[in-house]
């Protein structure tokens, strides 16, 4: 191989394995802006749930909710743990886990003034 061929292929291998690097401190799990969250069989009206009203506006850390996960600004969901019935390895059903997560939050908000839902229908609003 000529000396020029060689140092050309070392710096495309430089430069791949820069954009590697780049694209793997980038790639940060975008969360879902605003959902609707509804369990299987769910008899209650579903659920909004607004991330950035949570995390920007409230400012709350994404570990406070996505709790276990190895990496929390990577998250998945909560039902890999959390059973739709039973307990499962330790961890609740996911409607107690929920309500726990949700509820409790919202009533320490609520009682230092800054209202969040804690009634039935406020969160499982009829539509
Ligand atoms: C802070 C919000 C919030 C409040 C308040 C709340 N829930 Fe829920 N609840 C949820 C979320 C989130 C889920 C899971 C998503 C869904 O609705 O399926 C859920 C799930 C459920 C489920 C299982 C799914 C279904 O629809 O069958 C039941 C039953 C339920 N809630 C009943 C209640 C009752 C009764 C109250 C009042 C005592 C209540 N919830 C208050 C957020 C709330
Ligand atoms: C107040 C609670 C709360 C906070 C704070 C929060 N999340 Fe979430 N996030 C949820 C809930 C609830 C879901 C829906 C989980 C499900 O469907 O099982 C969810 C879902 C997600 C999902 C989709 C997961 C999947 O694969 O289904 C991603 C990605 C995510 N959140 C990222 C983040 C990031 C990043 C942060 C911090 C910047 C964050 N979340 C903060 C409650 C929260
Ligand atoms: C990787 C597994 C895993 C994931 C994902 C997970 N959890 Fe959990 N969770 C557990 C385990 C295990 C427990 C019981 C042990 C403990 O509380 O530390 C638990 C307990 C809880 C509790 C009860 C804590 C207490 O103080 O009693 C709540 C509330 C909860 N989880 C909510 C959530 C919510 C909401 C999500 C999704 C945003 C979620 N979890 C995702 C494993 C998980
Ligand atoms: C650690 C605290 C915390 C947790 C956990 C939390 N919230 Fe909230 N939530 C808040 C606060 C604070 C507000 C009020 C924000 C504001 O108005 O500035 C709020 C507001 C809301 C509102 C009202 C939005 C509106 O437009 O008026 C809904 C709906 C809601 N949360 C759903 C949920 C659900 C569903 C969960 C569980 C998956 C959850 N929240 C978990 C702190 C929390």
């Amino acid at each position: 191989m000529k000396k020029e061929v060689r140092i050309a292929l070392g710096l495309a291998v430089v430069v791949v394995f820069v954009l590697v690097l780049l694209t793997g401190a980038f790639a940060q799990k975008k969360a879902p802006e605003s959902m609707m969250l509804k369990l299987e069989g769910a008899k209650f009206p579903p659920v909004p749930f607004s991330h950035p009203l949570h995390t920007e506006k409230a400012k709350i850390d994404c570990a406070e909710c996505h709790h276990k996960d190895k990496n929390p600004k990577e998250p998945g969901g909560c039902m890999p743990c959390h059973d739709l019935k039973d307990v499962k390895n330790g961890a609740i059903p996911i409607k107690d886990a929920y309500h726990k997560n949700c509820i409790e939050c919202h009533k320490q908000s609520s009682a230092k003034g800054v209202k969040a839902p804690t009634k039935c229908n406020d969160c499982h609003k009829k539509q």
